[in-house]
């Protein structure tokens, strides 16, 4: 289990351009979640306030929730030749996470370890999936003309 000390010493998550799809819309969500993960983790170190853990753990997956479907609308209106595998990638993930997330509102063990877990596993999976997962959509979505109207 990632204790706080591993956690807080990773680095912080900086979006750059090696993270871009080349869709500004997902390119600007991706900004978003790594900013939730960045005040999640300054926020499990030391003496910090729980409360603010556990606004920023709800948000943080409401988020990525919103931005999996998001993505995945738009895949599959498009059909996208890679939209099942993607998805199933989405919801592996989710599966993992809530599994944590029960943990950590129902108090289980200590908050601030299960937050830590959460901060690691969520920055190394979002990391490793933007660069093969969602690299990999981004031309497709170029040359069909992508406007966010489609993901509504
Ligand atoms: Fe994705
Ligand atoms: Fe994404």
């Amino acid at each position: 289990m990632t204790d706080m000390y591993s956690a807080s010493m990773m680095p912080k998550l900086e979006w750059e351009e090696l993270f871009s799809t080349g869709i500004d819309y997902f390119d600007k969500q991706h900004k978003v979640l790594f900013g939730f993960i960045n005040v999640l983790r300054s926020n499990t170190v030391g003496k910090r306030n729980l409360e603010v853990v556990n606004e920023v753990t709800d948000s943080l997956l409401n988020y990525t929730m919103t931005h999996f479907l998001e993505e995945e609308i738009v895949l599959c209106r498009l059909d996208f030749p890679g939209f099942a595998d993607h998805k199933a990638e989405h919801d592996e993930f989710l599966i993992a996470v809530r599994d944590l997330y029960i943990r950590f509102k129902a108090g289980k063990s200590e908050s601030r370890l299960i937050a830590a877990e959460i901060i690691t596993v969520v920055s190394e999976w979002l990391q490793g999936h933007i660069l093969v997962k969602d690299k990999a959509y981004g031309e497709f979505l170029l040359q069909k003309g992508f406007t966010p109207e489609m993901v509504k």
